[in-house]
């Protein structure tokens, strides 16, 4: 599917990977909506900037794992683009959550986000575009959910749950939407991570390098518009850490 003319939605868009991919799609000609929860500030400035890029651009806060806020979303995405063509599920929460002091509200809380989301987004806007005869959704999942490290099981074991969802939305909505996911490697380390676990990623990469967020966005571009034949696919963009 060319991007040129069509609209996509970016969750979590605002900053670091999602910007990227918001960037990615406009420079392909495709209107943008960049959602946000608490980066309003980022979020603005970024449609200013997709704005000179000569597409249309819109900001919209929600927060993905509520239902109501996803009616909302797609209801001001609607208005001002008509219909949304690409989805992709980018937001994500990543908290640190060792085992011995888990509890049931990080479990519910990484769920919510980094699963449900995903899922009520894929349905309000999979649905829609199974009605009009076309579409794409990109999910975005992690490596390490085919194999995890310690510390960090609610947000893996959704990043799993994000694997096999691809591929049952891919059935649902077949033939004329695809779903597809990216699994990322070491892409843009999180704020507070130690240098030494930033050093330790690199080094489990076989290329010995981290990536780009901008290696993401080029991913995304191509499950969009470089094949219509790939869908229930899950494609792996994280320097070989995998088979590392
Ligand atoms: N960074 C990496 O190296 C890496 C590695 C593997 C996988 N990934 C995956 O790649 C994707 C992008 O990574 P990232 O590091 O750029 O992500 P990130 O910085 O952790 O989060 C991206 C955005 O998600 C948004 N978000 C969180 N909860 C939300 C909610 N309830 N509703 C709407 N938006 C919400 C936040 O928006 P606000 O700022 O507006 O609150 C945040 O800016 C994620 O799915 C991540 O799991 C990343």
């Amino acid at each position: 599917m060319k991007l040129e003319g069509r609209t996509a939605l970016v969750t979590g868009g605002a900053v670091r990977v999602g910007s990227q991919i918001c960037l990615e799609l406009a420079r392909r000609g495709a209107n943008v909506v960049v959602n946000y929860r608490s980066s309003a500030g980022p979020a603005a400035q970024l449609v200013h900037e997709l704005g000179s890029l000569g597409t249309g651009a819109l900001a919209v806060q929600a927060d993905v794992s509520r239902a109501a806020d996803v009616a909302l979303l797609s209801r001001e995405a609607r208005a001002a683009f008509g219909q949304v063509d690409v989805l992709v599920n980018n937001a994500s929460i990543y908290p640190r959550t060792p085992l011995n002091t888990l509890t049931e509200q990080e479990w519910d809380d990484s769920i919510a986000v980094n699963l449900k989301g995903p899922f009520l987004c894929s349905l309000e806007f999979g649905r829609r575009m199974a009605d009009v005869g076309a579409g794409a959704i990109v999910n975005v999942t992690d490596w390490a959910a085919y194999r995890p490290y310690v510390d960090y099981l609610p947000y893996l074991t959704a990043k799993g749950g994000i694997i096999t969802m691809t591929k049952a939305f891919a059935r649902e909505l077949a033939p004329k939407v695809r779903v597809n996911a990216i699994a990322p490697g070491p892409i843009s380390p999180p704020p507070d991570l130690p240098a030494e676990e930033i050093e330790e990623a690199r080094v489990g990469t076989l290329l010995g390098h981290w990536g780009s967020p901008e290696d993401i966005a080029a991913a995304v571009a191509f499950l969009v518009e470089g094949s219509d034949f790939i869908t229930g696919a899950i494609l792996s963009v994280d320097g070989g850490c995998l088979i590392a």
